[in-house]
C-alpha cells in the first residue's frame, strides 16, 4: 500500500484537489487558494492564527515554511520585504498565487530546503513542521542566528503540552533569551533576540 504523503514533502504526487480558504487576520479580510498536499489547506490552522495575532513584523522578514503563505500574507503590509520559503512545491506555486490574489507587492517566493541559500532577516517567523520531528524543529532554531541581522529575532508558535516547552527550552539554549508574546488555545508564540 502507498504511504501517505506528509505535508513536508518537496515534490507532492498526490492528487490535488483544490480549496479555498477566506480568513481575517491582522484587521484584514485574505484569501487563499489552497490544495490538498498542503498544510492545513481546509482553514487557516490555529497555531497560525495564535502566530498571526501576537507576532511582531520589522523589516525584512522571512516567513520560513510558509505553506500557502498565510503568516507571510499577514505580515507582509508591516514588513519592509517578506522572503516566503517553503520546502513543498506544491505550497510554493500556491504561495506565489495568494501574493497577486492578495495584492501584496513587497514578497517573494523561494522554495528550498530550511535556509539554504537565504541571506539575513530582521524577523523569522515560523509555524514549525512538527510532523518533521523536534530535532528538524531544533535546526530551525540553531540556524536561526547565522540568518538574522543584530537585534534580529526569531518567533515560533508551539504547544507547550506538545514538545513546545522543548522548543522554548532550545531558543534559550541558543539565544540566551526567550520570551512568550502570547497564549491561546493551547498554543504560544515565543520569540528570542539575537544580541
Ligand atoms: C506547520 S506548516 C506551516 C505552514 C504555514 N506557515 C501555515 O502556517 O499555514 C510547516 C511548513 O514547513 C514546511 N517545511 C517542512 N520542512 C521544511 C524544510 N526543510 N524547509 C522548508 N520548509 C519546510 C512544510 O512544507 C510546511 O508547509
Amino acid at each position: 500500500m502507498k504511504k501517505p504523503e506528509h505535508y513536508f514533502t518537496e515534490e507532492p504526487t498526490s492528487e490535488e484537489i483544490r480549496h479555498d480558504v477566506k480568513a481575517r487576520l491582522r484587521g484584514r479580510s485574505l484569501e487563499f487558494k489552497t490544495a490538498t498536499g498542503v498544510f492545513s489547506y481546509e482553514k487557516v490552522d490555529k497555531g497560525t492564527q495564535v502566530l498571526v495575532k501576537n507576532m511582531k513584523v520589522n523589516g525584512i522578514v522571512l516567513d520560513l515554511g510558509c505553506g500557502y503563505g498565510p503568516v507571510g500574507i499577514a505580515a507582509a503590509p508591516e514588513a519592509q520585504f517578506i522572503v516566503l520559503r517553503d520546502i513543498n512545491k506544491r505550497a510554493c506555486k500556491y504561495a506565489k498565487n495568494n501574493i497577486k490574489l492578495n495584492g501584496i507587492r513587497n514578497a517573494k517566493v523561494s522554495q528550498g530546503n530550511l535556509y539554504d541559500n537565504l541571506g539575513t532577516f530582521e524577523t523569522i517567523l515560523c509555524n514549525p513542521p512538527t510532523h518533521a520531528g523536534l530535532e528538524a524543529v531544533f535546526k530551525i532554531i540553531s540556524d536561526a542566528p547565522k540568518h538574522l541581522t543584530a537585534g534580529g529575532n526569531l518567533q515560533l508558535v508551539a504547544r507547550p503540552a506538545k514538545g513546545g516547552k522543548r522548543m522554548e527550552s532550545k531558543m534559550r539554549d541558543v539565544f540566551g533569551n526567550v520570551k512568550t508574546l502570547g497564549r491561546e488555545a493551547g498554543y504560544a508564540v515565543y520569540m528570542s533576540v539575537k544580541k
